[in-house]
């Protein structure tokens, strides 16, 4: 039931992006640049965001940090265009996103959840939910996996890959994180959102997690929603919310 609310949810989504597709563009050579310039946000009448400028750059991990409620999650919801702002202007890698075409700008995003979902589906499937998983090979996805520090929990499942989640058959919350995080890098994307996405790791999962972001930021824009002092220490940048 839940799986079905969510997919309607995505598909209204998905849909009211839709309606003046055609006169939009691709997104053409992307940098990986991010830029919110005035934006406000009104959702159900309350104002979440006001006139908020922040830059987002590329092979940076750019920190976003704020109390809980200011506003971190919206962020990423606005970049990602599942909200439309009410005034100001968001621009990736220099392009207004309102002008680009819904599946050019995905395309180019890797989201890693605050909540993550997981569906009644296989935990191979859960993981090769994105576009073009189809070319993926075992070792890579193994690689993936092991990268995560969750291929050792993954063996010892009772169908291994292909063991059913269901409500009797569970991933810990930290694993379903770390699941989220072996599909991000899988999924290779320039732009890399992350939404307290380490908070339930133990301590060694999450310094090799660090050490993946860090090597990740190299060659991607890595933007980083916590409220951790330790998570802070890897930002290469902060920006705070009010
Ligand atoms: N659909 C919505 N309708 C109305 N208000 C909303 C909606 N979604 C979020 N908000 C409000 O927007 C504000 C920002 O929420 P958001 O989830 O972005 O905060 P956050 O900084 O990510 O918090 P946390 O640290 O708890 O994750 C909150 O005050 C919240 O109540
Ligand atoms: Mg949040």
């Amino acid at each position: 039931m839940v799986v079905l609310e969510r997919i309607e949810e995505l598909d209204t989504i998905y849909n009211s992006h839709c309606n003046s597709e055609k006169e939009k563009t691709n997104l053409t050579k992307p940098n990986g640049s991010i830029e919110l310039h005035n934006v406000t946000l009104f959702l159900n009448n309350k104002l979440v965001l006001k006139e908020i400028s922040i830059n987002f750059e590329p092979t940076l991990i750019n920190g976003i940090m704020g109390c809980n409620g200011s506003g971190k999650t919206t962020i990423l919801n606005l970049i990602n265009r599942v909200y439309s702002i009410d005034s100001g202007i968001i621009k990736v890698s220099n392009q207004n996103i309102d002008d680009i075409k819904y599946h050019s700008l995905q395309e180019n995003f890797a989201f890693v959840k605050q909540n993550p979902v997981l569906f009644d589906l296989s935990l191979i499937d859960n993981i090769l939910l994105f576009d073009g998983s189809e070319k993926i090979t075992q070792e890579e996805l193994k690689n993936a996996c092991e990268a995560v520090n969750l291929l050792d929990d993954i063996n010892k499942m009772p169908y291994g890959f292909s063991t059913e989640f269901n409500d009797q058959n569970k991933l810990s919350v930290g694993q379903t994180q770390k699941l989220q995080i072996a599909r991000m890098l899988l999924m290779n994307r320039p732009i890399i959102l992350i939404d307290e996405a380490t908070v339930n790791l133990d301590e060694n999962s999450k310094e090799k997690i660090y050490n993946l972001f860090r090597d990740l930021s190299k060659s991607k824009t890595i933007i980083l929603a916590t409220n951790s002092d330790k998570d802070k220490l890897l930002c290469d940048n902060i920006n705070y919310l009010k």
